[in-house]
């Protein structure tokens, strides 16, 4: 029984005009009524301001005591939300006490209007009420010790009841725990088999646990076969602490949905808590980490708590972090559920986890069907096989008492597949004479055939939202039912095992998983395409109202469901005008999504969401015209070149059409973009006039973003040319453009181009250093433009000779790069390490640097960084008098380097001709020189062309010309004075000084 009134709102009539306590009369009733209905109680009747309610009437739980408890939490809870409403409309506040009794009562028949409940009970719970102060729920003892497991309370006074010559015990409730974690639950019958493979397990967890190592382990098997239901029963084996994550088995791009929810269950944060309190949660959790603000912040915007664009790696280095901070208090299970549906920027999350997490108890425990392994091959993998036929004969009887000819047929057909064991014998028991069908799915259908009408009803809704769906978002798709009646529904379904009670991911909500997806997904096929197109758009109503302002981590989920009701609605043919809505209310969710993917650099997610968007925006050409160029340079940024080049030809043409004149110059200049990167016969001056002539149009129309891009195209045109000064101008210029228009997402780019330039264009060492300086601090956060504009530095600062500091920067942005797990970004780092040890005359430790280099370049297929390498390996074997292993490095920079890639080009050539100098042939070494200098000379990279002429000057010296040795020496000093290379200027000043030291003509 429970009992609420209202203390203080006697006042009300007093203060309010009538129409205003009615309507908050009425707004209260209602919340009551559905937190109470929501835990499945019913409301007897109100009597004045009170409400009176009954759990376990007219059909009996074994929790409905609890159910009560956590129905009055949430009335509170409920409360609360009511009254800021009340006090900024009408300037009141309600106070409730709440009296809760639990006992034998007379139950009426309702259906001939009798009161439900009568009895002792219902005295003695109005008397707790009664005693109740504002705000306080009150319990007897029966009420207490039915609940004591998951509550926690404080004894009070006794109270008085009428008819009672005892005092009655009271107790205040506290709190209530939720619901135990769902990774632990109980499932199912007993557990059968699997001793190998708990084994197997049991020894990959001690030894994470003795080695305080991070491992990656994957159970494989077919859908069933019992991957999921091994590794709860392993969990309860363990001492660890376990979070648990699944991948969503529709709407690519929800790259991060497993790690958002694990980090959401460790730190305790619900759907409908404020951004604030959700972020606060995670940073609380971190408190001790001395990086624990800047990982909070990344796992912050993975999860789209807050906006920002932390890259892809950012976020695999958070996570992992993360990780490390849970298990410092003890050993780590995450349990990766589902992994056949995991993006690829997931996987490759894992991944890095593995490899780069070390020195604490992580096991990252995957579930997958087979099919992972076409991703995955080399993962650690453990495949679990059918149950043996004595083991599925143990599981029947464990579930039900079969004779044994029907026992027999079931152990048959199964196959050793549990899942399918537990489906036959459920099928068995309702109807013996069953005829079994041969396949799971079949079986499935016929099972939900059999169900009553409702219950096949709520379980086709309960299957719109997922696999784990909650109470409200049924009760949602539902309004042809009642409240008490979708409890009873729901609780047939947890009674048949069809489905489980899970943890809600909303307060005050209830939730529930299907016991295996093949359930849920034979319960939807079950729905017709008409009655999908509804749900699927009432669903995304639902949750978009019950996720209020965290709309950001739900863009695709909502996104999906309203797709998939377009998409129901045009298989019918129904294309009409509310088609056309949806289509477009899903375009923007998907759209929106697709915009976060690009800024964190998860191209392959980015470019799948905005394709979807676009196809969707068929109905809308505009509106589609609009996305092209994105999505365009989304398929550009993940190697899909077709893709690219049909969206941003498309764009281009319908730009015309309609006469859009600022997307069409947009969808120009991303087309033109496109083909400087991919197609070689691109002229870039052609390049750089179409962008200049869009820097027109843009400025006319005011549009910094298109400014932007126009900048950048000229920008990286002139990178490709080689002119640094240019190429520093447009690169600010963007930046400056994406600063004014708060677009974050093209900044990391456009940051690392202008490193670039500083480091090898004209500015000089100490300016160029000052610059680069400012880009890390605007990159904050990235990991990537932090390790690759350190290393510039380091490199810039062993141009003035400071090698210390040099090489001590240097091996900073090793480590955080490493940390990172930057994997290319590090194979390229020793191009910077060696040549800062060419200039501090360490010609061993520059030939070790870059032979490292070398092999992981190779390790990971890369050759234009290899190319650049490969030279400076072959300057540094020449400096060594290895004359012929120098030669081969040289031959295998002008195989791999590119016609654009100048530094190769001219550094090979260089290198080259001394080498043949060297040895006497004069002419071929001078000619070789002479068009190394001339490629530079079309920079105006200063160091290239000083080394250009150096090498030049050098060959002339062999030769015998002293004059043109002196020439070309001395424009090469210029050169190196005008950037402030110390060093080389001083080496350049000693050689002019005394030639003989190059050898003798
Ligand atoms: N060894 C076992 N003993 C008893 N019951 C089992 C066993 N293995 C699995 N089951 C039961 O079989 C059903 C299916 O198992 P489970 O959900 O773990 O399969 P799964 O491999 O995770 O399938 P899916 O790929 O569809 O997720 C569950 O109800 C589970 O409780
Ligand atoms: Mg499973």
């Amino acid at each position: 029984m429970l009992f609420c009134d209202v203390s203080g709102s006697t006042g009300l009539g007093e203060r309010l005009d009538a129409e205003s306590v009615r309507e908050i009369m009425l707004g209260y009733f209602g919340e009551m009524r559905r937190a109470i209905e929501r835990h499945g109680g019913t409301v007897e009747k109100f009597i004045g301001d009170a409400v009176m309610a009954v759990f376990g009437v007219p059909v009996a739980h074994e929790d409905d005591a609890v159910r009560a408890v956590r129905a009055a939490l949430d009335m509170g809870d409920r409360l609360v939300e009511l009254n800021a409403q009340f006090d900024e409309r009408f300037g009141v506040r309600l106070a409730v006490g709440i009296g809760l009794f639990s006992g034998e009562v007379v139950a009426g028949d309702a259906s001939r209007g009798e009161a439900l409940v009568t009895g002792d009970a219902v005295n003695i719970a109005a008397r707790l009420e009664q005693a109740a102060s504002p705000g306080e729920i009150l319990l007897g003892e029966p009420t207490y010790r039915l609940v004591r497991h998951v509550a926690e309370v404080e004894r009070v006074e006794s109270i008085d009841a009428k008819g009672k010559s005892e005092p009655v015990p009271a107790y205040r409730l506290l709190s209530v725990a939720s619901g135990r974690s769902e990774s632990v639950r109980p499932a199912g019958g007993q557990m059968v088999g699997r001793t190998k493979e708990f084994g197997a397990l049991r020894a990959v967890f001690s030894d994470v646990v003795t080695h305080r190592g991070c491992r990656l382990c994957v159970v494989l098997g077919e859908a069933g076969i019992g991957k999921s239901r091994l590794a709860a029963e392993f969990q309860k084996t363990i001492a660890a602490t376990v979070v648990y994550g699944r991948c969503l088995p529709y709407g690519e791009g929800i790259t991060y949905s497993p790690l958002a929810q694990i980090v959401k269950q460790a730190a305790g944060i619900r759907d409908e808590d404020s951004v604030e309190a959700a972020r606060s949660g995670i940073s609380a959790l971190l408190a001790s980490d001395p990086q624990g603000s800047r990982i909070a912040l990344v796992l912050a915007q993975a999860l789209g708590l807050m906006a920002g664009a932390a890259s892809s790696e950012d976020i695999a280095w958070a996570a992992r972090k993360f990780l490390e901070a849970l298990a410092r208090d003890g050993p780590v299970v995450v349990c990766l559920d589902d992994l056949q549906w995991a993006e690829t920027g997931f996987l490759d999350l894992i991944e890095s986890t593995a490899a780069l997490s070390s020195g604490l108890p992580i096991l990252l425990l995957g579930l997958a069907r087979p099919e992972l392994l076409l991703q995955r091959p080399r993962w650690e993998a453990l495949r679990l096989e059918p149950l043996a036929a004595g083991e599925a004969a143990q599981l029947v009887v464990e579930l039900a008492d079969l004779d044994d000819g029907t026992r027999s047929r079931v152990i048959a057909k199964a196959g050793g597949n549990p899942f399918f064991v537990e489906e036959l014998v459920a099928a068995v028991v309702e109807e013996p004479e069953l005829e079994l069908p041969a396949t799971l799915d079949a079986l499935l259908s016929a099972r939900l055939d059999r169900l009553r009408p409702i219950e096949r009803l709520l379980i086709e809704r309960a299957a719109v939202e997922g696999e784990v769906f909650h109470r409200g978002a049924v009760e949602a798709l539902s309004d042809d039912v009642s409240g008490p009646s979708i409890t009873a529904a729901l609780d047939a379904l947890a009674a048949a095992e069809l489905v489980r009670p899970a943890q809600s991911s909303f307060a005050g909500d209830v939730s529930f998983r299907f016991r295996n997806i093949l359930i849920r997904d034979a319960a939807y096929r079950g729905i017709a395409k008409k009655v999908r197109a509804q749900l699927h758009e009432r669903f995304a109503n639902w949750l978009l109202e019950a996720v209020g302002e965290r709309v950001a981590e739900h863009e695709e989920v909502l996104g999906y469901h309203l797709e998939q009701s377009y998409r129901s609605l045009t298989a019918l043919g129904n294309a009409d005008a509310h088609a056309l809505l949806v289509a477009g209310r899903a375009a923007g969710w998907l759209a929106s999504a697709g915009r976060r993917a690009f800024g964190r650099g998860d191209m392959a997610a980015a470019a799948g969401l905005l394709r979807r968007a676009a196809s969707l925006l068929q109905v809308d050409p505009p509106r589609r015209l609009e996305l092209l160029p994105e999505l365009g340079k989304a398929c550009r940024f993940a190697g899909d070149r077709t893709g690219a080049e049909a969206a941003l030809r498309e764009a281009v043409d319908q730009a015309a059409t309609l006469g859009d004149r600022r997307l069409m110059t947009l969808s120009r200049v991303e087309h033109t973009f496109m083909r400087l990167y991919t197609d070689p016969g691109v002229e870039t001056e052609d390049a750089i006039r179409v962008a200049e002539e869009a820097l027109g149009i843009f400025a006319e129309l005011d549009d910094e973003r298109g400014l932007a891009q126009a900048w950048a195209l000229i920008g990286h045109a002139n990178w490709l040319l080689c002119r640094g000064a240019r190429m520093e101008e447009a690169f600010t210029r963007a930046l400056e453009c994406t600063q004014r228009a708060g677009d974050p997402r093209e900044q990391g780019w456009v940051l690392r181009m202008l490193a670039l330039v500083y480091y090898h264009g004209p500015t000089p060492v100490e300016r160029a250093i000052e610059r680069c300086e400012d880009i890390v601090r605007l990159g904050q956060g990235h990991g990537a433009i932090e390790v690759s504009t350190r290393a510039k530095i380091a490199g810039l600062e062993a141009m003035r000779g400071r090698f210390d500091i040099a090489r001590e920067l240097y091996l900073q942005c090793r480590k955080v790069g490493e940390e990172f797990g930057l994997g290319p970004v590090l194979a390229a780092l020793p191009n910077y390490s060696g040549p800062i040890e060419l200039l501090a005359g360490d010609l061993d430790a520059a030939e070790r640097e870059l032979r490292t280099g070398f092999e992981a370049l190779q390790a990971l297929g890369e050759t234009s960084t290899l190319s650049t390498n490969a030279a400076l390996l072959a300057r540094t074997l020449e400096l060594q008098g290895r004359l012929d292993e120098a030669e081969r490095f040289t031959i295998l920079s002008e195989q791999k380097a590119s016609a654009d890639d100048v530094a190769s080009q001219i550094t090979w050539r260089g290198v080259r001709a001394r080498i043949l100098a060297r040895r006497g042939r004069l002419e071929e070494a001078q000619r070789l020189a002479r068009d190394g200098a001339g490629i530079a000379a079309r920079t105006d990279f200063l160091v290239w062309r000083g080394e250009a002429l150096l090498d030049l000057a050098q060959v002339l010296w062999l030769s015998g010309d002293a004059a043109a040795f002196s020439a070309s020496a001395e424009e090469a000093l210029r050169f190196f004075d005008a950037k402030g290379h110390v060093v080389l200027r001083d080496l350049t000043r000693a050689v002019i000084a005394k030639p003989v030291a190059l050898g003798t003509p």
